[in-house]
C-alpha cells in the first residue's frame, strides 16, 4: 500500500478526474490534477471549494480540514509536474489513441516505479498498455460516478500487470476508503456487463408490449426492491452514455445476442431524447407534465421481476463461470456500484437455481434466440442441487 507521503496524479479534471483527485487529497495524499483545458482545471479548483464548503456547513469536516485538502492540491498544465508521482490515474477522453499518447509521454517522465492507471470505462487495458515500454506498471482503476460518493472501483490487471503492482494498488484504493473488487480484463469489467440486462431485458419487455415504462420501473421497485427501475435510471444517467456503453459492450464481445442493444434506445439517443439532461428521454422532464401511472397487478409485476432477475442472474454465473471475478466480488461490485439490493448469486440462492434456470430455460423454448439460452453452471449446479453460497 502507498503511504499518505506518495504523491498521486489525475489525468483529466472532468467529472471522473476532479472526484478521484478529491478523493486521494482526502485521504492525505498530495495531488497533482492535470488537464489541457485550463479552463476545467478552474473549474475543478471552484467546485472543489464549494463541495469542501458545504460538507463543512453540513458538520462532515471541519474547515481546517477542509483547507487541508484544498492546499494538498497542485494544478499543472505540463505533464512533468507528474515526475515525482507514485501513481497517477489518467481519466481523460474516452479515446484509445490519445489514451495511448499520454501513457507513452509520461513513462518518459516518471520513476520506473510509478503505477500508471487508467479509469476507463470501455477501453481494453491491455491494449493501453501496449503503447508502453513497460506495460508491467499498467491497470485499470474504474471508478463510479460521482467518484466521492459511490464506495466501489473495479481494479484491473492487464495481461502484463505485474501482481506486486496490483496488489499494491488495491491496498491504496481500499485504503482511501473504498470498497475494491477485482476483475479480468474483459469488456464492460464486472458492472457494466452484468447490469447490461436491466435495461435490455426491459425494454424487450416494453417493445414486445408486455408492460409500458412506468409498469416495469414499478415492477423492478416493488417486486424487486431495486431503487431505480430500468427506465428512470437510464434517464438519470442518460440515454447517450447507456446507449453507447450498450453498443460498445455487444460490439467488444463480438457481437453477443444477449448484450445486443435496441432499436427503441437507438432512437431515442437519434432524436437526442438523453432523458432528464435534455427534458424528455423514456419519460417527459419538461414542466407541468404528469408521470404515467404504472399497472399495479401484482402478478403481471411479479412475472416482470422473474424475467429480469434471471437474465441478470445468468450474466453474474456466466461472469463467475468464466473467472471474470470471484463470487464475493461479483455480488458486493453490483451491490455497492450500482445499488442493487441483493448480490445477484445470493439471490440466486434465495430464489432456488432450478426456478431461476426454468425461467430462463421457458425463455430459450418460447423463442428459440441466443440471448436465452442459460449458462451452463446453472445447469450443473441445478443437477447436483448446488448453491453458490
Ligand atoms: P469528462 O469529459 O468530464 O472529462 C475529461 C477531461 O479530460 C476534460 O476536462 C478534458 O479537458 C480532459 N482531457 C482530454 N484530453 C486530455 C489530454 N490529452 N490530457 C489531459 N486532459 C485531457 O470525462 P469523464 O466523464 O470524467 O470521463 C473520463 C474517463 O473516465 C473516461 O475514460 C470515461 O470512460 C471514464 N469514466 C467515466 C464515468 C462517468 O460516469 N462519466 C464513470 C467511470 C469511468
Amino acid at each position: 500500500m502507498l503511504s499518505t507521503s506518495s504523491v498521486i496524479g489525475v489525468i483529466g479534471a472532468g467529472a471522473m478526474g476532479a472526484g478521484i483527485a478529491q478523493v486521494a487529497a482526502t485521504a492525505g495524499h498530495a495531488v497533482v490534477l492535470f488537464d489541457t483545458n485550463a479552463a476545467q482545471l478552474d473549474k475543478a479548483k471552484t467546485d472543489l471549494a464549494a463541495t469542501l464548503g458545504k460538507l463543512t456547513e453540513k458538520g462532515k469536516l471541519t474547515a481546517e480540514t477542509a483547507q487541508q485538502i484544498q492546499s494538498r492540491f497542485t494544478y499543472a498544465t505540463t505533464l512533468e509536474a507528474f515526475a515525482p508521482c507514485a501513481l497517477i490515474i489518467e481519466a481523460i477522453v474516452e479515446r484509445l489513441d490519445v489514451k495511448q499518447d499520454v501513457f507513452g509521454k509520461l513513462e518518459s517522465i516518471v520513476s520506473e516505479s510509478c503505477m500508471i492507471a487508467s479509469n476507463t470505462s470501455s477501453l481494453s487495458i491491455t491494449l493501453i498498455a501496449s503503447a508502453c515500454k513497460n506495460p508491467e506498471r499498467v491497470l485499470g482503476i474504474h471508478f463510479f460516478n460521482p467518484a466521492p460518493l459511490m464506495p466501489l472501483v473495479e481494479i484491473i490487471p492487464g495481461v502484463a500487470t505485474s501482481e506486486a503492482l496490483l496488489l499494491t494498488a488495491k491496498a491504496t484504493i481500499d485504503n482511501w476508503g473504498k470498497t475494491t473488487v477485482l476483475t479480468k480484463d474483459t469488456p464492460g469489467f464486472i458492472v457494466n456487463r452484468v447490469a447490461r440486462s436491466y435495461y435490455g431485458e426491459s425494454i424487450r419487455i416494453y417493445e414486445e408490449g408486455m408492460a409500458d415504462f412506468a409498469t416495469i420501473d414499478y415492477a423492478l421497485k416493488t417486486a424487486g426492491g431495486f431503487r431505480m427501475g430500468p427506465f428512470e435510471l437510464m434517464d438519470f444517467i442518460g440515454n447517450d452514455i447507456n446507449y453507447k456503453v450498450t453498443e460498445t459492450v455487444w460490439e467488444q464481445f463480438f457481437y453477443e445476442p444477449r448484450f445486443k442493444p435496441s432499436f427503441t434506445q437507438k432512437r431515442l439517443y437519434e432524436a437526442k431524447r438523453f432523458g432528464r439532461k435534455t427534458g424528455r428521454g423514456y419519460y417527459d422532464y419538461s414542466p407541468g407534465a404528469v408521470m404515467p401511472e404504472p399497472n399495479k397487478d401484482e402478478a403481471l409485476a411479479q412475472q416482470i421481476l422473474n424475467r429480469v432477475l434471471a437474465m441478470l442472474i445468468n450474466e453474474a454465473a456466466d461472469a463467475f463461470y468464466l473467472g471474470i471475478a470471484s463470487r464475493d466480488d461479483l455480488d458486493t461490485a453490483m451491490t455497492k456500484g450500482v445499488n442493487y439490493p441483493k448480490g445477484l448469486l445470493k439471490w440466486a440462492d434465495e430464489i432456488g437455481i432450478a426456478n431461476v434456470l426454468a425461467t430462463l430455460e421457458n425463455l430459450y423454448s418460447e423463442y428459440g434466440e441466443d440471448r436465452y439460452r442459460p449458462c451452463v453452471l446453472l445447469k450443473r449446479m441445478a443437477k447436483e442441487n448446488n448453491t453458490f453460497y
